[in-house]
């Protein structure tokens, strides 16, 4: 069996034709055989679109607002990681089969490539979309601080690598667009990261009303707060704080990192700028998907 060490920067692998970790590669059998529960609710998204905001939120919502509850245990243990398989740690699917249902389940699956079992049982999915400049910059440094993925280079030659669709999950405009055309069912709720950002309590309200559930008057108050940036960035539990420094190395960048709309502004220069939204209208043209920039 490789050691933990063995999967530090190493160049990524294939899984039908979209660029992933060789390890969540090798465990992708399990996965596609998985058996989801009609009650399991998926949580997808393009990584660093928001997922563990997302994710927090969800939770929170389950324990009726029980901040103590939200505390007891990591967030990738209580939203089990799909297709998450790395040496010495439980799979996703382990942890999967190891949780009590109603399951939270997170996956940065395309659509595509989604386990069947997923629309055989009909599952709520939420799915979360954050404007690709702002995942550019956050994926740079998450690439720098998670060794599973190879060395990003400069910014510059990371914009190419992004916009070729060659980082983890492949093209961000694949993803975002055949989601958004999944949105036709009714078990699809399509969120902005940057909506949530503006009005999280209207954003929280929507998630509601598609569960079907109602809280306690004070509760949607007591997601907020608990879920709001500065509160996340020190809680452990939420954190990431958690995971073995052999897979994140926080001191080169914290996993809760700025948590704004519009960083992207301090890391672009005017050239790569104007090539990104050139770029951007080619792959975007004719959807009518659109994206704010900023805040
Ligand atoms: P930045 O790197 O721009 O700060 P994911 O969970 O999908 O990996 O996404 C990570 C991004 O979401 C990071 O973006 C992180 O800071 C941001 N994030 C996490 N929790 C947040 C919160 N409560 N409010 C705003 N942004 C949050």
């Amino acid at each position: 069996a490789m050691g933990k060490e063995d999967v530090v920067r190493e160049e990524l692998g294939s899984l039908h034709g979209i660029p992933l970790y060789k390890c969540f590669v090798e465990g992708w059998p399990q996965v596609e055989a998985f058996q989801a529960r009609a009650d399991d609710l998926l949580i997808a998204t393009y990584p660093k679109s928001g997922t563990t905001w997302l994710s927090e939120i969800l939770d929170m919502i389950y324990h009726d607002g029980d901040v103590e509850k939200c505390r007891r245990d990591a967030i990738f243990n209580r939203v089990p990681f799909l297709e998450m398989k790395v040496p010495e740690m439980l799979s996703g699917i382990e942890l999967l089969e190891k949780t009590p249902s109603p399951r939270l389940v997170k996956t940065h699956l395309p659509v595509w490539l989604l386990p069947t079992s997923f629309q055989d049982k009909d599952c709520k999915v939420i799915y979360m979309a954050r404007n690709p400049k702002d995942v550019v910059v956050s994926y740079y440094y998450f690439y720098q601080m998670a060794k599973v993925h190879p060395d990003p280079g400069t910014l510059g030659e990371f914009l190419e690598t992004f916009m070729a669709g060659k980082v983890a999950y492949g093209s961000w405009y694949e993803h975002v667009r055949g989601w958004w055309e999944k949105k036709q069912e009714k078990q699809l709720l399509y969120l902005f990261y940057e909506d949530m950002k503006k009005d999280p309590q209207q954003e929280v309200q929507k998630i509601l009303q598609f569960l079907g559930k109602e809280v306690a008057e004070g509760t949607v108050a007591r997601i907020l707060h608990h879920t709001s940036f500065q509160e996340m960035r020190k809680n452990p539990a939420a954190n990431y704080e958690t995971m073995p420094t052999t897979l994140m190395d926080h001191s080169l960048s914290p996993f809760l990192r700025k948590g704004i709309s519009g960083d992207w502004k301090n890391h672009f220069t005017v050239a790569q700028n104007e090539c990104f939204d050139q770029h951007y209208q080619e792959h975007m043209a004719g959807s009518d998907l659109h994206f704010q920039m900023e805040a």
